[in-house]
């Protein structure tokens, strides 16, 4: 076994510049189950981000675990390519497109979400003749070079990263509304604002809309359901196809549907998802209308370990998973319990300054001061220190980087639900103790 000071040292000596990790004295995870993972030393820790929002049904679910020894014990082929037939893809097709809204009965799938969101900017270009994408800012949609052109946050885009046809929109961020509105006053101006963009920075006709249910990277910022319908109209009307990402809110993680597109009832022409779809296994998927796909007819496409047997066999597993166990209305109830719990939490303490999400994708924007909302950027990053002395870890978001995010399994339990909330409430007094 390797130190952490050892595999430390060779990513510094090894690894591209920009690999950071969390904490200051980098965790190494060694092993997990359901909803813990364990360091080196063997201390145990309630994984509440499992990765960065990938596991959904559970670290080394049982079920998964039997069906891959079984693959291994059998000599089953290892890697194929969709150049040749291979049930495990077909099957994962056969259950994701149950989950898809109506009129999506197309898929594809790929290694990751940045590829997905690659084929469905490329299937809308190809599928109205248009190049301009409208995004939204606060938005991340991947590090692939187009999916990168689409980010919303300047810590993340690289200088020469090529933006052409592309324009972004205000985003839909109710507590911290670009229009200084309250919810009393809104008008759904964010909504409208994507028809300002249309009028005023493109020709008057667009490829898409590319926009995450929930903006995850953005800090679990998570508009109104009519937003979206609004919004569909609007894009459709200017003859685009709506994409929705939902690489992070997919997976049943939103607690209502499988999809959280479905959910909503958003008008979407193109879904794409990956993280929680494998429960950690590295797959991506861009699900859209015949009508869409048919556009790409008699052309070539082709990723050599999208469809791999390994991979979508698990991606079923984990649909079926969720399914069996009531993983959906799980998700639903925890995230209700947990949201009510922290905004009473708010009342006490002080740097909390808004609570949001859905089901199980939760953000808690930390400020400095809760009426001048001030971004607690260096009290997040501490916050995250103490927790994870307390075996909780969570992630955090945000332009600012001060929005910590929950996205535990969506088998947790309330005994667990009530731990974490412990660890958050003891770091958050700590905090205030400190005067940090
Ligand atoms: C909403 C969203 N879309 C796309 C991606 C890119 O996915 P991947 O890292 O698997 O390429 C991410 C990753 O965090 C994401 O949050």
């Amino acid at each position: 076994m390797s130190s952490t000071e050892e595999i430390l040292e060779l990513r510094k000596k090894h690894f591209l510049a920009p690999i950071v990790h969390y904490y200051k004295k980098p965790l190494q995870l060694l092993r997990a189950k359901g909803i813990h993972v364990y360091d080196e030393k063997g201390k145990e820790y309630l994984d509440c981000i499992g990765g960065i929002v990938c596991i959904s049904a559970g670290h080394n679910h049982p079920r998964i675990k039997e069906a891959l020894r079984k693959m291994l014990d059998e000599d089953e082929i290892q890697h194929t390519t969709t150049l040749y037939l291979n049930r495990h893809s077909t099957d994962l097709a056969k259950e994701l497109i149950k989950e898809a809204p109506k009129g999506i009965d197309r898929v594809f799938f790929s290694n990751s979400g940045s590829e997905a969101n690659e084929v469905a900017l490329m299937a809308a270009r190809q599928s109205t003749g248009e190049t301009t994408v409208v995004n939204l800012r606060h938005s991340y949609h991947g590090c692939t070079s187009t999916a990168l052109s689409h980010c919303g946050h300047s810590t993340w885009r690289y200088r020469a990263q090529p933006t052409a046809g592309v324009t972004s929109a205000l985003e839909p961020y109710c507590y911290r509304c670009p229009f200084n509105k309250k919810p009393e006053s809104c008008d759904f101006e964010c909504a409208k604002n994507v028809e300002t963009t249309i009028q005023t920075s493109t020709h008057g006709k667009i490829a898409a809309f590319i926009a995450e249910p929930v903006m995850g990277v953005g800090g679990f910022i998570s508009p109104p359901k009519e937003y979206f319908t609004r919004v569909a109209k609007i894009v459709h009307n200017y003859g685009g196809k709506y994409i929705s990402d939902e690489v992070q809110t997919g997976a049943g993680r939103c607690g209502g549907e499988y999809l959280l597109t479905k959910e909503l009832e958003i008008d979407a022409d193109m879904v794409t998802m990956a993280k929680g779809l494998g429960n950690g296994a590295p797959i991506g998927a861009v699900m859209m209308k015949t009508e869409v796909s048919d556009t790409l007819g008699g052309k070539m496409f082709f990723n050599t370990f999208g469809s791999d047997p390994y991979q979508t066999l698990q991606a079923r597993l984990s649909i079926e998973i969720i399914r069996d166990e009531k993983l959906i209305q799980n998700a639903k109830q925890m995230g209700a319990f947990l949201v009510e719990s922290i905004k009473t939490m708010s009342r006490t303490r002080k740097l909390i300054g808004d609570v949001r999400g859905r089901g199980l994708l939760l953000g808690v924007e930390l400020v400095k001061n809760q009426e001048t909302k001030e971004h607690a950027s260096a009290e997040t990053a501490e916050l995250m220190e103490l927790c994870r002395e307390r075996g909780l870890l969570v992630g955090k978001g945000g332009l600012f980087g001060n929005v910590v995010r929950f996205a535990p399994p969506l088998t947790i339990t309330r005994a667990q639900c009530e731990q974490a909330l412990k660890a958050l409430d003891e770091s958050l007094f700590e905090l205030e103790k400190r005067g940090v």
